[in-house]
């Protein structure tokens, strides 16, 4: 597993934007809209990892309902893998709590899935395969 990305919820993007940028001075690449999620991400490069400022841009976002029940912060870290399938079928055989049973479309034809944060320390992992 290689860590592929940092997701960081935001209230105002913008703010959040110019703090990993001008005051970090992280390499931005730009902005994308998830429609399908309802939100909106920066997206910095850091090395081999990205860092992904992400905001809801409508009120019923899982990222609007994350922000209010435990504030601006740390959302997920994700992982990529070759063989999604079989990484699934690797948890489940462990015991691990999938909140996807199957792989789920992600941005640009990738395919993700996610893992309980009871299962890695509080934290929500996403697993994408590209
Ligand atoms: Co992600």
């Amino acid at each position: 597993m290689r860590l592929d990305h940092v997701a960081i919820a935001v209230r105002n993007l913008d703010a959040a934007e110019e703090a990993y940028r001008s005051l970090l001075g992280l390499e931005w690449e730009g902005r994308e809209e998830v429609a399908y999620q309802k939100v909106s991400t920066s997206i910095f490069q850091a090395g081999d990892c990205r860092v992904e400022l992400i905001t809801p841009t409508a009120e019923d976002s899982p990222i609007a309902a994350f922000l209010s029940k435990r504030g601006p912060g740390l959302h997920h870290i994700c992982f990529a893998v070759d063989d999604i399938e079989a990484e699934i079928a690797r948890l489940k055989g462990k015991g691990a709590k999938l909140l996807n049973q199957q792989p789920v479309s992600g941005v640009g034809g990738t395919r993700i899935a996610f893992l309980h944060p009871e299962d890695a320390a509080g934290v929500l992992v996403e697993l994408v395969q590209k």
